[in-house]
């Protein structure tokens, strides 16, 4: 079976460390890509291994192509000038090339704006790409799960979004009741 390919990227915005999290819990099973922005080589301290990176201002790398047939993207998180430039259809670096790529392919996308609170401005952008099927998803915490630790709140989050991404994980413990 073909290996889905999927990019990660995390713009300068609070919790750039989610991305490098992200790939370290993405299943092998994943062809993982991986943008850095100058913040995101700072936290990549980390080792991590079957990860195929790009500089964010190499605007001729595979995934920033079409035919190179990423499968999904996701941003996380994303910063309010990422999103109001991909809201604009601006490709100025390779993390906007290639969100641009994924909504002129039809491809999941999925955008995790990390602001609070959010301007109007923001808003509108957002409301724009969701209208375009692209999934707004902010790392926001849900309290029936019972986080006790932020790597727990950081887990539950990633999880959610590969819900999203229709990665299997029990990353969270999910919600559920008694029925009578
Ligand atoms: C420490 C620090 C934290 C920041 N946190 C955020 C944030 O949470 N959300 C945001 O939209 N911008 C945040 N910014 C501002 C962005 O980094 C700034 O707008 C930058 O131009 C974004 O560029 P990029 O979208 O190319 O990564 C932060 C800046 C700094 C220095």
């Amino acid at each position: 079976m073909k290996k889905s390919k999927i990019v990660v990227a995390s713009s300068g915005a609070s919790g750039v460390n989610l991305g490098v999290k992200i790939l370290q819990l993405l299943p092998e099973s994943v062809e993982k890509h991986f943008i850095m922005t100058e913040n995101s080589k700072k936290v990549l301290a980390h080792e991590m291994h079957n990860v195929t990176t790009h500089n964010n201002d190499n605007i001729a790398a595979s995934v920033a192509s079409g035919s190179f047939g990423v499968d999904a993207m996701i941003i996380a998180p994303c910063s309010m000038n990422t999103l109001a430039k991909i809201a604009c259809g601006i490709s100025d670096n390779l993390i906007t090339r290639c969100a641009a790529v994924m909504i002129k392919e039809q491809k999941k996308l999925i955008l995790a704006p990390r602001e609070m609170p959010f301007s109007a401005i923001a808003l509108e952008n957002m409301h724009k790409l969701a209208t375009l099927g692209i999934i707004i998803a902010p790392p926001v915490i849900a309290y029936y799960s019972n986080q006790q630790t932020l790597d727990a709140m950081e887990n539950f989050v990633i999880g959610k979004w590969f819900d999203l991404l229709e990665i299997e994980n029990n990353l969270y413990q999910r919600w559920q009741i008694e029925e009578s």
